[in-house]
């Protein structure tokens, strides 16, 4: 197919540069992706269809938050045949993110290391992008869109409730679903709102601002056990509509040491501490709220495996990186084949 050709030739040049340039590079090609995906009817069939947190995604596999911050792209990763698209991370204010490199590829591994540090251009931009497809007409019809919401470097942790709210006022109404994001690793301190009391006043803010749009929280995996289940015990206490689970991981499990640089940890090397993790949270979550599982993922088997473990759907983000624009639609593709033979989705996870 068409895209596969267009990836295949593109990706050694792509992979010799820089990871972030190849990433800038790469976005100006997602008009003529958008083209060629739309021809190729890459979108999920209903029957993969999921019921998430009150919303319908259109498939098991998402795009997790950190490829698209700004949502520059929402119609190209529709019609790429993501089951749901999550933008951002978005702050109260616009900033440029840590100094360059900050994006790194452990092509063996199958990973990324990134410490981009939250560069994006701010709520507001973002909000004019949504504004803009939703009076279009583009909106995708069965992805929902998400908005992923971190805290700007410059407020301190004290002021953090506020720089959510900023944010929050900014994309009321706009975006589908929000994520409050407590869980990377690269703006200092950020990670200490994942415990009880800030978490409790972050989400006591947020959720009620939001004014029924469902809000769902996003863990770290180098939490340990027992603050994932008193942070998945908050989120249900405050009205989340669900949990993201994970993040990047500080820690370097499975990776070579060829190249170690500070910054987050993701992709295949991710995933046995992710999926860890995971089952720590649904088990807290124990059917409370879903949980939406994320590290590592890179196969219908993985997506598979989480779906088995109890989530009610998958994103990946660094296995698009390596495995290129079709990977979703692939992925979804054999998840129907095989739920096709089983009858239904439900009855293959049940399976
Ligand atoms: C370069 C890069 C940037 C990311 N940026 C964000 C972000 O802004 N917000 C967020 O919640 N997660 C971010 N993530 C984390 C991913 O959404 C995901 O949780 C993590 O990478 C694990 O999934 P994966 O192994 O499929 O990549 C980022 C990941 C990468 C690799």
């Amino acid at each position: 197919m068409l895209l596969d050709t267009l990836y295949r030739v593109a990706r050694p040049a792509l992979f010799a540069m820089d990871a972030e340039t190849a990433h800038e590079r790469t976005f100006h090609a997602m008009g003529v992706a958008r083209l060629v995906a739309e021809g190729a009817r890459l979108r999920p069939d209903p029957l993969l269809a999921r019921r998430v947190g009150g919303l319908t995604f259109a498939g098991p596999l998402g795009l997790g938050a950190g490829l698209d911050k700004n949502g520059v792209a929402v119609r190209t990763w529709d019609a790429l045949g993501f089951g749901a698209i999550e933008l951002g991370t978005v702050t109260g204010q616009a900033q440029p993110g840590n100094d360059r490199p900050r994006l790194f590829r452990l092509v063996e591994e199958r990973a990324l290391i990134n410490r981009m540090g939250f560069n994006n251009l701010g709520a507001a931009a973002l909000a004019g992008q949504l504004r803009a497809l939703r009076e279009a007409g583009h909106w995708p019809k069965h992805a929902p869109v998400g908005a992923n919401l971190g805290k700007s470097k410059a407020v301190p942790n004290e002021e953090a409730v506020g720089d959510y709210l900023v944010s929050l006022a900014a994309l009321r109404g706009l975006a589908d679903y929000f994520v409050v994001n407590v869980s990377s690793p690269n703006t200092p301190g950020l990670r200490a709102l994942q415990e009880k009391e800030p978490l409790e006043r972050l989400l006591g803010a947020v959720i009620p601002a939001a004014a029924g749009t469902p809000v769902f929280l996003k863990l770290a995996p180098d939490l340990p056990d027992e603050a994932l289940v008193e942070a998945v015990d908050v989120a249900v206490a405050a009205g989340c509509a669900g949990i993201l689970a994970t993040n990047t991981t500080l820690s370097r499990p499975g990776t070579t040491g060829r190249l170690d640089q500070a910054g987050g940890l993701s992709g295949a090397p991710l995933a046995p501490l992710a999926r860890a993790k995971i089952a720590v949270v649904v088990g807290a979550a124990a059917g409370r709220v879903p949980v939406v599982g994320v590290g590592g993922v890179a196969t219908a088997d993985d997506v598979l495996a989480l779906l088995r473990l109890g989530c009610a759907a998958t994103q990946l983000y660094t296995a698009f990186i390596y495995g290129g624009p079709t990977l979703p639609s692939k992925i979804h593709a054999e998840l129907l084949e095989r739920a096709r033979a089983a009858g239904s989705l439900d009855a293959l996870v049940g399976g």
